[in-house]
This record gives C-alpha cells, sequence and structure tokens, in this order.
C-alpha cells in the first residue's frame, strides 16, 4: 500500500511547525553572521535600529534537485529559519543583546533558562546558515586533501566517519542536529537535540545536518538514512568544511 502520508498533510504539518515557533516554543560552528544595520527604519525613534537578517539561500531553490526539492528549501528557508530570525529580533528588541552578533546572542543565551525560547530561536537562525552553506549542487563523495588527510587522521578512514555520522544522524531521537565538529582540534560527530549546537558548546561546527522531518520529509517522509546518505553522497560541500578546519 502507498504511504498514506501525502504531500498535502507534510505541508499542513510543516505549516503548524512554523506557528508553533511563532508563539515561543520549543522545537529542534561557523559563520560569523554579525547583526546589521537597518536600512528601512520604521520610524523617528528606530533610527539605529539593528536586527539580524535572514541571508539569502547560496544557490537558486531549485539547485539541490533531485535530492532535496524546491518546496522543500523555499518553505525551510523561507518560512522555518525566517521565523526564527524573526523571533530572535522580536525578543532582542530593546535589550542589552540588540546590536549583537548570532554566536554572541547564542553564547549569553545558553546557559539562561529564561532566555530559553531566546536560545532556541537564535540557535535555529544561525544553524541554518551552517546547513545552506554546506551543501552544493554536484557536491558529496569522499573529500580529498587536507579534509580526507585530517577524517583519516581522526576517524581512522573516511568509511568509520560515514557509518558514525550516519548513526548518531539516525539515533538523534526526535527533532535535532548532527555535527561533525572540531573540538580541540579534533574532528568529532556529535548530534543535538531541537536547536542545540556547537556553539553552546564551545566546538567549531564543520559540517551541520538538519535532521528535524521539515528538512526532508517531503522528499524522504520516514527514510532519515536515506536523507542522510543523499547528503553525504551528492551534496556535501566540502570547501565549506576546509575553511572550517582551518579557521
Ligand atoms: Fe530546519
Amino acid at each position: 500500500m502507498k504511504d498514506s502520508y501525502t504531500k498535502r498533510d507534510a505541508l499542513q504539518a510543516l505549516g503548524a511547525g512554523a506557528a508553533f515557533v511563532a508563539a515561543g516554543s520549543l522545537f529542534g560552528t561557523l559563520p560569523a553572521f554579525a547583526a546589521e544595520k537597518s536600512t528601512t527604519p520604521t520610524s523617528k525613534e528606530d533610527k539605529t535600529m539593528t536586527t539580524i537578517t535572514l541571508p539569502p539561500l547560496p544557490y537558486a531553490s531549485n539547485a539541490l534537485e533531485p535530492h532535496i526539492g524546491k518546496q522543500t528549501v523555499e518553505i525551510h528557508h523561507g518560512k522555518h529559519q525566517k521565523a526564527y530570525v524573526d523571533k530572535t529580533n522580536e525578543l532582542i528588541k530593546g535589550t542589552d543583546l540588540e546590536g549583537k552578533s548570532l554566536e554572541e546572542i547564542i553564547k549569553a543565551s545558553a546557559k539562561d533558562s529564561s532566555k530559553a525560547v531566546l536560545f532556541n530561536n537564535a540557535a535555529q537562525a544561525w544553524n541554518h546558515i551552517v546547513y545552506w552553506d554546506n551543501m552544493k549542487a554536484n557536491g558529496g563523495g569522499k573529500p580529498s586533501g587536507d579534509v580526507l588527510a585530517k577524517i583519516e587522521a581522526d576517524f581512522g578512514s573516511y568509511d568509520k566517519f560515514v557509518e558514525e555520522f550516519k548513526a548518531n544522524g539516525l539515533t538523534q531521537f526526535g527533532s535535532g542536529w548532527v555535527w561533525l565538529v572540531l573540538d580541540n582540534g579534533k574532528l568529532k560527530i556529535t548530534k543535538t537535540a531541537n536547536a542545540d549546537n556547537p556553539v553552546a558548546h564551545g566546538q567549531v561546527a564543520v559540517l551541520g545536518v538538519d535532521v528535524w522531518e521539515h528538512a526532508y520529509y517531503l522528499d524522504y517522509q520516514n527514510r532519515r538514512v536515506d536523507y542522510l546518505s543523499t547528503f553525504l553522497d551528492h551534496l556535501v560541500n566540502w570547501d565549506y568544511a576546509a575553511k572550517a578546519i582551518k579557521g
């Protein structure tokens, strides 16, 4: 029998997820994501309003097809990531965190339970920057050069890295992320729940893959392992990883 979870059902679920974030509820290291001065102040009082902005995708929304569809990318970037950015701006407005970078906001809120909603939204805004930037059309496959040498030194072989990366992505129960991080100079694979990320743990994100269902359900339904395999085989931007490792 054909999977009864239709594309329409998935879209409804994605819409519900966005509304959940907008209500301030909870969900699920690298770019220097500085706050930018708005050039369109909305009032006299807002002349120097500083906001976090949603970066444009680094490629066309259909660039990752057939592996990740245009519809998934547009909803994910234009609805989900945008909601995290908007909520972050709403929460920092008029506070001492207004004007700070996303990384500074994440570090300032990570260990403060009273700022859990801000942490979740700021971290998710940041996590998705890594996610889009660490993919490209015709990417993936075994890396070469310094990246391969570092992976082999820290994991034993590329195959062991792949095995561990997929296992962590598969065993993240519920929403979250799987990361390749640099931790005190050594590559490690970690998994985090919901919005938690390497910035909060003093690590450098080398790769980050979103394993929230909104990232893959339209294209892979429940087959998270196929999504993770496709990321490694067809989508990883190893140039991004190389820059992250070099620092
Ligand atoms: Fe996401």
